[in-house]
């Protein structure tokens, strides 16, 4: 089939129905560190532990993960949508969404906010740059849980990433 007959309308409902978390990444460069809010994100293998998380191609955080081969993912709880706002809106500069938002850098020098249920380390082992998102695939190294409880999915928020 060609691209033309795609049935548009038919795609988005459908890609919507996808599950996703809603996650803060935690960058960092040198002295730099950012973090975004990250829907796309699942697991991609048990053995080695795996993880998969598509990120805009011109955004920041892209270019810190292609050129530092690490990105960590910090998992919120369900009543942490307000902490998720603060991390896809525009910041005055790089890095500036921590100010309201704790954190202590990892073993892998990469940012763990104090407030979230945890956050997993990785380092970059794939990628595929074929969209508007590149696919990275992240071996995880560390992992740091602060409390289990549940956490925040992006079907409770009322927000929309994807189709
Ligand atoms: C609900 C929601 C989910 C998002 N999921 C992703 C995602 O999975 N990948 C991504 O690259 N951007 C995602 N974004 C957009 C980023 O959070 C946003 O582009 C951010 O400004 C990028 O920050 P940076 O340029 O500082 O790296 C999402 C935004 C929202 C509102």
């Amino acid at each position: 089939m060609s691209e033309a007959s795609l049935d548009q309308a038919a795609k988005k409902t459908l890609l919507r129905k996808i599950p996703h978390g809603v996650f803060i990444c935690g960058v960092a460069e040198g002295e730099e560190v950012n973090g975004f809010t990250a829907s796309w994100v699942t697991q991609g293998s048990f053995e080695p532990p795996l993880v998969v998380m598509a990120v805009r191609a011109d955004s920041t955080s892209n270019g810190m993960i292609q050129r530092t081969g690490r990105f960590a993912l910090n998992v919120l709880a369900a009543d942490q949508k307000d902490l998720a706002a603060v991390f896809f809106k525009p910041q005055k500069a790089v890095g500036g969404r921590f100010d309201a938002a704790p954190f202590q850098l990892g073993a892998l020098g990469l940012p763990i906010l104090d407030d979230a249920l945890g956050a997993v380390e990785c380092e970059l082992v794939g990628q595929v740059a074929a969209g508007d998102h590149t696919v990275f695939v992240g071996a995880v190294k560390n992992a740091v849980l602060h409390r289990d409880a549940a956490a925040l999915e992006l079907s409770a928020t009322g927000w929309q990433y994807g189709g």
